[in-house]
């Protein structure tokens, strides 16, 4: 990633350390001697941000703010001085400027404020782009959909990538959720960052909470060292909490802590360890009601609900189903190095009749499987194998158990035997392929 910084010093010597400096931390550099010939360049270098002395003969650093403020309102500016007046600094920052740093400079301070200010201006970006797809409403990434429900979420991502808040993401199993957790990560400054998913039921608790929170030596029978936890290893990137929804009381407390304070405990620990990971939650489930019931505790679901996305079942966005079926059978064709097969409007319309319990899920397995069974390059409404017209079927049916042991060779192939590959690319869990494997009695 390269990005590009505009330097203005009317001293040479500092002109030319400078540029050093910033080249070595893998920045692009135009440099200009005074402020005049800066503004000249303005256009030709489009830098992401102007570095720039205050005191020069001729138009001074602060005259320079004013003008790329008006020329050019997303540049970022930082100022330098060797006289750190108040009243300049306060004039420098009231006209707009990003951040002010005092000569001598520490190289560490300067590459902390420019890291600073390009993360600032990607996040910038990535909520500009969001809310310019409204002209192009298509996609937000991977993310597909025209229902004015999925345009809000859409929106809704783009300005969450641009802060830090948690969220919590709702919706029926297979709209989308982890999806959306992803999309607000991916398009956040922190993006280089680790988002780390981790399903709340897939491990008893106790070993979910040393996995989350790590633990010290000695903490339980075989914690023969130290281990950091997740929450560490994400740094400033993104807990991915999914099925937030079925976690116990005991659990529930130590994630509310992290909300509240930024601490984790790791397990058997003394000190809690401060954590600036972002925390997006996940559930399936209705919180309201397990809330009412006294399953899920209320302080927490407050506290998550502050900034909350939900995704309306693929059933209420019908405009969305084509649109889908479309970016999905391209997606899996790609994935299955098959060309790409054509949905005919009888196709289309028998998507439309469906209920799709299973959501985009579940369209995206339907699809998967029908794009094996299609012939001659056309998906036609019996391959989707949606139980109406069964009677057409019954053919189908027959021959459906030798097309089924042939995809699932043709894939363990493709991926060269990688049984968790395969499960992937099929879109089933592992226990699924261990027994369709049995079934068809493939190796
Ligand atoms: N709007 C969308 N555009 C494109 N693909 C989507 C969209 N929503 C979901 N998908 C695809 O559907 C599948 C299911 O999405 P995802 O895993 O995010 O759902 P989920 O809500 O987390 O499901 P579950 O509750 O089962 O965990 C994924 O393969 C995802 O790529
Ligand atoms: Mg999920």
């Amino acid at each position: 990633m390269a990005r590009r910084v505009l330097l203005v010093d009317d001293d040479a010597t500092v002109l030319n350390s400078l540029a050093g400096a910033l080249a070595d931390i893998g920045l692009e550099v135009a440099a200009a001697e005074s402020a005049e010939t800066a503004l000249g360049k303005l256009a030709e270098v489009a830098p992401d941000l102007v570095l720039s002395d205050i005191r020069m003969p001729g138009l001074d650093g602060i005259e320079l703010l004013k003008l790329v403020r008006e020329r050019a309102p997303s540049v970022d500016v930082v100022l330098m001085t060797a006289y750190d007046d108040m009243p300049t600094v306060v004039r420098a920052m009231r006209e707009g400027a990003f951040d002010f740093l005092v000569k001598p400079i520490n190289l560490d301070e300067l590459e902390e404020v420019l890291g600073k200010a390009l993360r600032d201006r990607r996040a910038r970006e990535a909520a500009r782009r969001a809310v310019e797809d409204e002209a192009e409403p298509y996609r937000l990434d991977e993310l597909v959909g025209k229902d004015p429900q999925m345009i809000g979420v859409f929106k809704l991502v783009g300005q969450l990538a641009a802060s830090r808040v948690n969220v919590l993401v709702r919706g029926a199993s297979g709209t989308g959720k982890e999806m959306v957790a992803r999309a607000i990560h991916f398009n956040s400054a922190d993006a280089d960052e680790p988002f780390v998913p981790v399903n709340c039921t897939a491990l008893p608790e106790t070993l979910l909470e040393s996995e989350l929170f790590g633990h010290v030596r000695g903490a339980f029978t075989g914690a023969v060292g130290d281990r950091r936890g997740r929450f560490a290893l994400a740094g400033r990137g993104t807990i991915f909490l999914d099925e937030i929804g079925e976690t116990s009381s005991e659990f529930q407390v130590k994630i509310l802590r992290v909300l509240e304070d930024g601490e984790v405990h790791p397990v058997g620990g003394e000190k809690p360890e401060h954590t600036e990971a972002r925390v997006i939650a996940a559930t399936n489930r209705d919180l309201d009601s397990l809330v009412e019931e006294g399953r899920f505790r209320e302080d927490l679901y407050y506290r998550l609900k502050v900034v909350e996305i939900v995704l309306p079942p693929l059933r209420e966005r019908p405009t969305d189903i084509p649109l889908l079926a479309r970016h999905l059978v391209r997606k899996a064709s790609q994935r299955l190095h098959q060309t790409e097969p054509a949905l005919p409007d009888s196709t289309v319309e028998a998507l439309l009749e469906h209920d799709w319990p299973g959501n985009v899920r579940e369209l995206e397995n339907c699809l998967t499987r029908a794009i094996a069974l299609s012939t001659g390059g056309v998906i036609r409404p019996e391959h989707l194998g949606l139980g109406r017209g069964a009677e057409q079927q019954a053919g189908v049916f027959r021959a459906l158990d030798d097309v089924e042991a042939e995809h699932v060779r043709r894939v363990l192939f493709g991926v060269g035997g990688n049984k968790a590959k395969a499960a992937r690319v099929l879109g089933i869990s592992k226990p699924r392929l261990y027994r369709l494997l049995e079934k068809h009695g493939i190796e």
